[in-house]
């Protein structure tokens, strides 16, 4: 009998807990109701489901309870019985999966006045490029990846000049205006979504995915990698700005065109010595934890950190100069920044190759080179 009450409170408890669910979606900022009215549908067929077959193992638990003379009969088949369990499978499962397929048809059935926006993901962070003046996005290969080039933009490739790149995990998009989202991934899969559009996409790496959504309520959302990518995946975190047309268009502005990143480059002062330290970030994968752009990943960023004073998680404060940096690259736990764990594993550099990544830091981090 106590077994009962047990498994009625827990149904009870369950159903309650359905309807007055704490941890509700928030309120949506964009077109896909159809998805949220999919997921209410799969809510309640699984729910009627639940009830019901709990309310039959309650009944089985009272009615086929010990008794001392009780004998168990042997009924190996039932068609009558096992028709039916059939046919209320599967209307329940249809019910559940149809709409899904009609949502999904509109989910990838782009309207043509929508505006295109690349999203590219790479361990563990955001990027995204959007179409200059002339609407169209230049080709990439992973092959024209380097420091230098970080979307792999094809120079040979006009489309591509007026391309603005935003590398920073934060995407703006303009209220009520259609957005084509392409996806695509330079290492592992991942998985961009935002909860409060209700959309999210793989992307995956050889290939481009895509779907569109309508921004319809201003407001700054989270960005959210919902793939298991490696192990800064939990911190493969961005924003997105729904904002007016205006000021999208200052934002986007605000961003280089791949012909202005690439006059950058060309007219920066040359330092051999700090491109081989480059070249020791990169292969020791540095920029999986460090930003050059201020962003936070999973360690704290570059930008402007050669002799700057920063507070350490013991209280004490550290002036950023060469001693400092080969400690950290060494021994990171002997000081670790505040407000980052302990994460970071030590590196055991070469005399030359620690010298060299020092003066590239020097070179490219001190705030008097930003200009
Ligand atoms: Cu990218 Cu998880």
């Amino acid at each position: 009998m106590l077994m009962v009450i047990v498994l009625i409170v827990i149904v009870v408890g369950s159903v309650a807990l359905g309807i007055w669910n704490p941890w509700a979606f928030p309120e949506i900022a964009s077109n896909w109701g159809g998805i949220d009215l999919t997921v209410n549908i799969t809510f309640v067929v699984t729910g009627i489901v639940f009830v019901l077959v709990s309310l039959f193992l309650i009944y089985c638990v009272w009615k086929f309870r010990y008794r001392e003379d009780n004998r168990a009969d042997y009924e190996p088949e039932n068609e009558r019985l096992e028709f039916w369990l059939t046919m209320v499978t599967t209307v329940g499962v249809v019910a559940m999966l149809a709409p899904g397929l009609l949502v999904w048809e509109d989910y990838v059935n782009v309207p043509d006045d929508a505006r295109e926006v690349e999203v590219v993901a790479s361990q563990w962070r955001w990027a995204y490029r959007f179409p200059g003046a002339d609407g169209k996005l230049g080709t990439v290969h992973a092959r024209n990846m380097s420091f230098d080039n970080p979307f792999g933009m094809n120079d040979n490739d006009p489309n591509g000049e007026d391309d603005v790149l935003v590398q920073s995990p934060h995407l703006y998009v303009p209220l009520n205006q259609p957005i084509k989202v392409l996806l695509r991934s330079t290492d592992v899969l991942h998985d961009f979504m935002v909860p409060d559009i209700r959309a999210k996409m793989d992307s995956v790496p050889g290939m481009i995915t895509y779907f569109w959504f309508e921004p319809t309520k201003l407001g700054e959302y989270e960005v959210l990698c919902a793939e298991l990518c490696g192990n800064g995946h939990y911190n493969m975190r961005g924003k997105m700005t729904i904002a007016t047309p205006e000021d999208f268009d200052r934002w986007l502005d605000s961003h280089p065109t791949w012909a202005e990143l690439k006059s950058g480059v060309a007219n920066r002062p040359s330092n051999p010595v700090a491109d081989r330290g480059r070249e020791v970030a990169e292969t020791n994968g540095c920029f999986a934890c460090h930003t050059l752009d201020g962003s936070q990943t999973v360690g704290p960023t570059w930008q402007n950190l050669w002799g700057s004073t920063r507070s350490m998680s013991d209280g004490s404060s550290v002036v950023v100069d060469e001693a400092y940096l080969e400690e950290s690259i060494r021994e990171p736990n002997a000081k670790v920044v505040e407000g980052f764990p302990a994460a970071m594993i030590p590196y055991a550099l070469s005399a030359e190759d620690m010298a060299a990544l020092i003066e590239y830091i020097r070179f490219e981090t001190s705030p008097q080179d930003d200009a």
